[in-house]
């Protein structure tokens, strides 16, 4: 169970870089009056993204914001037009996505994909706003439309996107309901080989709290094994390319360190830290939305997940204790990244990269916005550009 004091006395000092509200946020908050439903706008973000991406002038982010993301066991490297990505979740059907760079992302994970398509969980609503926490909860359940599709549309997407500086991962999950751990690893790693010959980098989720299954980041000595097969199948791929593991932001401390060192000896590109906050344990991060407003996910009562916000003060020390631990094993920051002051203090503590997604709910333009934030703080430290800039350089 993760300590509260911990997250607490972890916290101090983590800044909040707050942001006005402009007219472009007014017409966010109109458009969210006009379409209620979270799950309906989410379905139009990809929309969204062409509509921008169709309208002259294309905007770009800064060039002083191109970050080539180099990693320690000489994977493939990936150039990014901006080091911040979308998160596995914001595009799960493979949409549009050369088109994501208008938005100013420099990656996109798609996903999370499992070996066939899924509907996700029945009931509705699977998505809550919680405003209160610029936050919000979801249930979705690993809806996708399978690896091949996914494969497909990356494949055929992929020119178009490395000629914006986009660069395009897979986030790799299990398909609930395989219960024999050796049909689980066979299920996972027919996703994986498929994914990794599409994409440039993977991530395997381990970690989503929406399912009702036990998470693969709590079962260590499953853990251990699937990794140990997926690592041995990446050998006889080529190019040799970027594996990272996103677990959970509830781990206890000594599970933490049980999964990190899991994770460095199967010989691990990296990790994506975090995935959602378990709703169940809403307590641990002191929300000022009442945990009742939490959606649960089973008839059991189990709760989904929480983004956004209310997840920084988790998400910053955590990258600082991983960088200190391990200083070779890449890093993609994410949970509550909502300001481009927050991109620098988490490259700052070590980060490769940052992802985000619950801030496009809340903020008008918010990459953008972010980019010029971001570039606002280097200039003010004399920072020149960001490609060199941190642990890869
Ligand atoms: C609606 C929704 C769906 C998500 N789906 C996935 C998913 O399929 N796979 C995954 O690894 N993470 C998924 N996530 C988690 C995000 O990738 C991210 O880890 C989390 O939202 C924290 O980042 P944020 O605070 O910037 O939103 C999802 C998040 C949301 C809000």
């Amino acid at each position: 169970m993760p300590d509260t004091l911990k997250i607490e006395q972890r916290s101090q000092g983590v800044v909040h870089h707050d942001y006005g509200r402009g007219l472009g946020d007014l017409m966010l908050e109109t458009g969210k009056a006009l379409i209620r439903n979270p799950e309906t706008r989410h379905h139009l973000l990809g929309t969204y993204a062409a509509f921008t991406d169709a309208i002259p002038p294309r905007s770009r982010p800064h060039s002083d914001l191109e970050k080539t993301v180099r990693f320690h066991d000489r994977s493939m490297p990936i150039t990014l037009a901006s080091p911040i990505m979308l998160a596995a979740g914001g595009n799960k059907f493979a949409e549009h996505l050369p088109a994501f760079s208008s938005l100013g992302f420099g990656a996109v994970t798609v996903g999370s994909a499992t070996s066939g398509a899924r509907d996700g969980n029945p009931f509705r609503p699977r998505m809550r706003m919680l405003p209160r926490d610029r936050s919000m909860s979801n249930s979705m359940g690993l809806n996708n439309p399978g690896i091949e599709t996914i494969a497909t549309e990356v494949d055929k997407a992929l020119g178009a996107s490395h000629r914006r500086k986009l660069a395009l991962g897979i986030s790799v999950a299990d398909t609930p309901g395989v219960e024999d751990a050796d049909a689980k690893i066979a299920d996972v790693l027919a996703t994986f080989r498929r994914a990794y010959r599409a994409a440039d980098y993977i991530e395997l989720n381990v970690s989503c709290p929406n399912t009702g299954e036990n998470r693969m980041d709590t079962q260590e000595a499953f853990l251990t094994d699937l990794l140990r097969e997926i690592m041995e199948a990446r050998k006889s791929l080529a190019p040799k390319k970027a594996v990272l593991v996103k677990i959970s932001p509830d781990l206890s401390a000594r599970a933490l360190d049980a999964n990190l060192q899991i994770i460095s000896d199967a010989g691990v590109t990296g990790l994506v830290l975090f995935n959602t906050f378990p709703g169940d344990k809403a307590r641990y991060l002191r929300m000022a939305t009442p945990e009742a407003d939490i959606l649960p996910v089973t008839s059991a009562g189990a709760k989904g997940g929480l983004s956004g916000r209310i997840l920084y003060k988790n998400t910053l020390p955590a990258v600082q204790y991983i960088r200190r631990q391990l200083p070779k094993l890449a890093i993609f920051a994410c949970g509550g990244v909502d300001h481009g002051a927050k991109v620098l203090d988490l490259l700052d503590a070590g980060a490769d990269a940052v992802q985000c997604y619950t801030v496009l709910a809340y903020r008008w333009n918010a990459v953008r916005k972010m980019n010029r934030e971001l570039l606002d703080s280097m200039r003010a430290r004399g920072i020149q550009s960001l490609d060199g800039y941190g642990p890869s350089a």
